[in-house]
């Protein structure tokens, strides 16, 4: 049977192994899929021996994307634009050799949640990501993709949007779209959708941005779920916005992981509302 794994560090919580479970089963997919708790000193080792057993892919989180980007031998243009890989296929080149290919599904998952899921399009849209570590490189390609009219890339220590927004900058002209940097005050306002991608919920801060800067019926979209999002739901819920959490993009973007290693889609409406319903 074909074996996967989520690899990270804490992995114990991890919702991928039951998602992908549910998967495999709609499908009709042979496979198995465990989590694989990684020492932090040594991440290539451990999947390396997970490969040569026999594994056939693996999802990477925290704090190891970086790392899984380093060990890709061939890279899809969204995991290159990301700097970040969360998902590996372990293939194996002519002469025998490992050729591992990066693709990294967070940004996908993200659109294909706001687009299909919440039923809005991004298309012409204004949109505020707020953030700039690795959650936001994450789906800044993706989110260009998608042709919105403007991206605003607003952070705390704002060197870090410009430097995102520069590496993005090409590709933001390809597709037409308005790609600046900003600090947190200085973010403009009539934004359409708006991103956190900012760990400040973790930390139990307060949503890190001024009142005032969605356009009326936004939509506000926080790439956390469970308890952690609870504060900036409420908060969007006072701003007039419609809230959303990160539950829709986690399914999406196994989903994605899923057809990379299978060639099959699987139907992510039911696992969604299940993974609600047990949540809540
Ligand atoms: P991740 O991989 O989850 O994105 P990260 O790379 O450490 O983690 O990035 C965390 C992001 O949350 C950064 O954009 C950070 O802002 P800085 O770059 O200025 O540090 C942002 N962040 C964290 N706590 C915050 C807070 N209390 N207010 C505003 N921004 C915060």
């Amino acid at each position: 049977m074909d074996l996967y794994a989520v690899a990270g560090n804490p992995v114990a919580h991890s919702r991928s192994p039951a998602i992908h479970a549910q998967f495999a089963a709609q499908t009709g997919q042979a496979l198995r899929y465990e989590r694989l708790l990684c020492p932090l000193d040594g991440f290539a080792a451990h999947i390396q021996a997970f490969a040569a057993g026999g594994a056939r892919g693996c999802n990477v989180t925290v704090p190891f994307k970086f790392e899984a980007h380093a060990l890709a031998s061939r890279l899809s243009e969204r995991a290159r634009l990301a700097g970040a890989v969360n998902t590996l296929r372990f293939d194996t080149a002519a002469d025998g050799q490992p050729d591992w290919f990066g693709d990294n599904t967070d940004g996908a998952g993200l659109v294909r949640d706001i687009e299909h899921n919440a039923g809005r399009r991004l298309a012409g849209q204004r949109i505020l990501l707020l953030g700039a570590g690795g959650a936001s490189a994450g789906v800044l390609g993706s989110l260009i993709a998608a042709r919105p009219a403007a991206i605003n890339v607003a952070n705390r220590s704002v060197d870090k949007a410009a430097r995102l927004v520069a590496q993005h900058a090409e590709w933001a002209a390809q597709h037409g779209v308005d790609l600046q940097a900003s600090n947190l005050q200085g973010c403009g306002s009539g934004f359409q959708v708006l991103i956190n991608g900012t760990s400040a919920s973790l930390a139990g801060a307060a949503v890190p941005v001024t009142e005032g800067v969605l356009a009326p019926g936004a939509l506000a979209l926080d790439m956390m779920y469970g308890p952690a999002a609870a504060p900036f739901l409420a908060w969007a819920a006072a701003q007039g916005a419609e809230g959303r959490d990160g539950l829709g993009m986690l399914v999406e973007q196994a989903a994605e992981a899923f057809a990379l290693w299978r060639g099959i889609r699987p139907d992510t409406g039911p696992v969604l509302q299940a993974l609600r319903q047990e949540l809540a």
